[in-house]
């Protein structure tokens, strides 16, 4: 059986245990040789890097590994690269969130202005890292998590139309699908669904069992008796419980589907942002929470020398995920994903530039996606409005144009209102200096 090399961009990222944990799991059905972790920032990457150093003495003794600031070491003869930077940390996210809040409007990492501000930061590093990888190991597959994924898929599908080998994922229909598995007591992993929409903003249209059954009704009615939890739910924060407990509202509104727990950001915009504390966002609940107890817990483990008991290595499905997709392209297993793609007529109505989110087998020559035919005036709607925002944003990137960044900003449906939108675009700016493009 064939062992891969692969490299972590962004090792120092809160996800790398799991993501670690997830591999040493999985090293029968996709065995490594050599894996690297690359980061910008040495002294993060470090902790993380001392803590997978005691993790493989004791679950992958033959894996030859390293850690590295040097792009030439990380990456050569490189099969895959998983990739989940943040441009700018949890600092800027801070500004992501609290600066449209102070505005009245939604403040979050991926969704409104502060998606706009994150992705006009993610785009020259991302652009940057393919150039790098492409260098060294032009074969490679890059699959990425950088967020906001809708916006980074959009630049990087611009920047590089031909290159066929990077994939853009985000973990959240996996949570969902999970989700509705302990809602029904069944194995998730024998759902078979059928989806569309851009990222962070989609539907689950149908979820079919093996006998053909479809289970989106079945969901929708215990829905809408008990209400929805995450699957980890025990691990999540309040915010997150908050946020999945809205899948009620939305499938009382809007009954046709199940929607991604995001859409609560473009569907109730006034109602969640008057939820949210513009002093104490979800950028404060991580670094109190999910950010100091990986770092406390791999800083412990390299201590004591041993990571048997540790909670830092817990199953997660995002590090499940990253592994399962690299197996499904690296042995052809052809199994379903939900991926970011060019739409290309998959849904029949919408122009076909668009890099939309729908179910696809996966392979060893990358997706093969499923097509949802025409949909709804409704849903072609809202997916219309939020694609113009993501293409103007992308525009403003490339253009250096600042009317683009305001029609962008305007036509998200976060914040409508030109005027407004123009006061947190010149607020941005302002934050963003040294990592947006100049917007004339
Ligand atoms: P984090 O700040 O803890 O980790 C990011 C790491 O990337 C840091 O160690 C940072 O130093 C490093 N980094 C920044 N710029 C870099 C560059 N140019 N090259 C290499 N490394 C660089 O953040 P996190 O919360 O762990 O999230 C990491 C990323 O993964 C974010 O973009 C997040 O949004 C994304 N994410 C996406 C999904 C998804 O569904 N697609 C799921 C989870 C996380
Ligand atoms: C979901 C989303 C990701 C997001 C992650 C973590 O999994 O799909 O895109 O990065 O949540 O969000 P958090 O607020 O916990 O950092
Ligand atoms: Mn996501």
């Amino acid at each position: 059986m064939k062992r891969y090399n692969i490299v972590i961009v962004g090792g120092g990222s809160t996800w790398t245990p799991g993501l670690l944990q997830s591999l040493c799991k999985k090293k029968e059905s996709f065995p490594l040789a050599r894996l690297v972790m690359y980061d910008i920032n040495a002294e993060r990457q470090q902790v993380i890097g001392e803590f997978a150093k005691v993790l493989f003495k004791e679950k992958y003794t033959e894996l030859d590994f390293e850690y590295t600031t040097d792009k030439e070491v990380a990456f050569k003869d490189v099969d895959f690269v998983f990739c989940q930077m943040r441009t700018g940390g949890y600092a800027m996210r801070e500004k992501d969130e609290k600066i449209p809040l102070s505005f009245g409007v939604i403040g979050q990492e991926t969704c409104g202005a502060g998606g706009f501000a994150y992705g006009m930061r993610s785009i020259r590093d991302m652009i940057q890292l393919v150039n790098d990888v492409r260098e060294l190991s032009p074969e490679a597959w890059i699959l990425n998590y950088t967020n906001p994924a809708a916006i980074v898929a959009e630049a990087l599908n611009r920047q590089f139309p031909n290159d066929k080998k990077v994939l853009n994922i985000c973990d959240q229909p996996v949570n969902l699908l999970r989700s509705y598995g302990r809602l029904l007591g069944r194995d998730p992993y024998e759902f078979e669904p059928v989806y569309f929409g851009l990222n962070h903003f989609g539907w689950f249209t149908h979820l079919f069992d093996k006998e053909g059954k479809d289970l989106v009704p079945v969901i929708k009615d215990i829905v809408n008796e008990r209400g929805f939890i995450p699957v980890d739910a025990e691990q999540r924060d309040k915010s997150w419980l908050d946020t999945y407990a809205t899948v009620k509202d939305m499938v009382t509104d809007f009954p046709d589907y199940l929607p991604n727990t995001y859409l609560q950001y473009y569907y109730y915009p006034e109602y969640k942002a008057k939820k949210l504390d513009p002093n104490f966002t979800r950028a404060n609940e991580v670094m109190n929470g999910r950010e100091k107890r990986v770092f406390e817990e791999c800083r412990h483990i390299s201590e004591v020398g041993t990571a048997e008991g540790s909670s830092v290595v817990h199953n997660d499905a995002h590090g499940d995920m990253i592994v399962e997709v690299a197996e499904s392209i690296a042995f052809n297993r052809n199994r379903i994903y939900i991926i970011i793609t060019e739409n290309n007529g998959l849904v029949a109505n919408i122009q076909d530039d668009a890099m939309v989110e729908v179910a696809a087998t996966l392979g060893i020559n990358g997706p093969r996606p499923f097509g949802v035919g025409k949909i709804g005036t409704f849903y072609k709607g809202m997916m219309e409005q939020q694609l113009a925002y993501e293409k103007l944003t992308v525009d403003a990137y490339f253009e250096g144009s600042y009317n683009k960044a305001l029609q962008a900003l305007t036509l998200n449906r976060t914040i409508v209102d030109a005027k407004k939108a123009r006061k947190i675009l010149d607020a941005l700016i302002e934050a963003n200096k040294g990592y947006w493009p100049e917007l004339k």
